[in-house]
Formats: structure tokens, sequence, C-alpha cells
């Protein structure tokens, strides 16, 4: 039914966070200095959570570990509250003791955002590529910043939001004017490239596009889609968004 894609459903939220942090953290355990890649978004803040308390309680250990973010807008200040690092730092990073060596993500404030792309992309190739990558999903099927388009991108791209996404991260900022209509992400090939992928999708609201995902056919149209083609991936959800699978 879901090709190579185990799909784990929880009854809710807060039981759908403690399942990933639980699959992040054997992980983690199994390979302290592994690659992580991390994504932002609404959906992991509830698995953040839990792997801070973790990490409190000396359950795992982050400080071997190297980190890639999926993205960050352009152009945007690294100590704009809205910046991709400074939420990874708010919910995450800082909590867990990480040392800026040890975090990678797209500079928001790169001059040429195409050379900022090709430089990430030899960053991650460099770290030996990714061990786990955790993804969310978009209401539009986009994972990171890779938007719906007739073809799949491949490496780390500069790349316009399209406006759902605009309208979608509006709930962050005062109004969608000011969301930054630009990102560096990395792309679908550096995506498809990790050994595995923690995929977390909750809510009713996200029931549809994650029923294309997994079951529908595998088009750039639902840029999601092209999971159910890599060999090692896992789906947390809760009940609501499972409801159509
Ligand atoms: P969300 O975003 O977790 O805030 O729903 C997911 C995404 O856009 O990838």
């Amino acid at each position: 039914m879901f090709r190579n894609i185990r799909v784990v459903t929880e009854p809710d939220y807060d039981a759908m966070s403690r399942a990933a942090a639980e699959i992040f953290a054997e992980a983690l355990k199994e390979k302290p200095n592994g690659v992580y890649g991390f994504a932002t978004g609404g959906t992991p803040v509830g698995m953040y959570k839990e792997l801070i308390s973790m990490a409190e309680a000396s359950e795992i250990d982050f400080s071997q570990v190297t980190t890639f973010n999926l993205d960050e807008y352009h152009p945007i200040n690294p100590d704009d509250p809205q910046s991709y690092i400074y939420f990874m730092r708010q919910n995450l990073f800082n909590a867990v003791g990480l040392k800026d060596s040890q975090i990678n993500i797209p500079n928001g404030t790169a001059a040429d955002p195409v050379a900022e792309c090709a430089a990430y992309e030899d960053k991650i190739l460099n770290a030996g590529g990714i061990d786990l990558q955790i993804l969310g999903i978009g209401n539009n099927g986009h994972i990171g910043f890779n938007e719906p388009s007739e073809a799949f991108t491949a490496q780390t791209n500069y790349t316009a939001l399209t406006e759902m996404t605009v309208k979608a991260n509006a709930r962050f900022f005062n109004n969608a004017d000011e969301v930054p209509k630009h990102a560096i992400t990395m792309g679908i090939r550096s995506i498809m490239l990790a050994k595995r992928i923690l995929l977390l999708c909750g809510g009713e609201g996200k029931a549809s596009i994650l029923h294309d995902a997994l079951l529908g056919p595998i088009t750039p149209l639902v840029p999601a889609s092209i999971l159910q083609t890599h060999p090692n991936v896992t789906v947390v959800t809760d009940k609501a968004a499972a409801a159509l699978l």
C-alpha cells in the first residue's frame, strides 16, 4: 500500500511528537556522531520539546552531531525572530547545547544566493551526506521549500515561494506582506540522498495532501510524492492526518 513507506499513526499530536522523538533518539544513540537534518514549521515543535527533555535527562547527547537545516528565507537576518536559524535556536539548538560549529543552515544574508546554494550542497556532501532527515509537509505537498512545479528540483536551490506557502506562513508574521518571498532550500535530490527520512504530519488539514503524497501518483505537482521511491521513509502522523489513508 505504501510501497517503501512505514506509517506510524498515533492518537494525537502529543503522542505523535513522542513517537517521532523516540525514533530520532534511537537513531542518535546508534550514531552519536551522525549527520542530522532538521525542519522548521509548527509540526516538529512537539518533537523538539521531547528531544530537549531527553537531553536534559541525559538519555541522549547532541555533543557530537552535525546538523543541516532544510531551508531558510532569503533575505533574512539570522537575529530576526522570523528566521529559521532563530527558530531552531529557540526550539532546539540552544537547549541541547549545540555549538555554532555543529550547525549548518543556508545563509539568509548571502549576497549571492545562487552561490550560497552550491556552497551548501558541497557542505552536505563533505559531511558525508545526511543520516536522518526530519521533514514536514506543506499544504501543497512541498518538502523544504520545494514547491509544486513541472519538474522535481535537484540540488539546493534559490526559489520563489508560492502564494499558498506565503499565506500558510503568514500565521507566524503580522501579515502576508511581511513574509519573505524567496528562500534557499535543499533540493529534492539533496533530500532524497538522506539515508533515512522521518516525515511528521498532523491535523485534519493535512489529511488530503498526506493521502496524495503517500498514495497518489508520483509527480512534481506533489513534491512529497517522490518519497514513495525512497528506500527508508517513516511517516509519523496523528489520526486526523491519517484519516484518508
Ligand atoms: P507546518 O509546515 O509544520 O507549519 O505545517 C510544514 C511545512 O510547510 O513543511
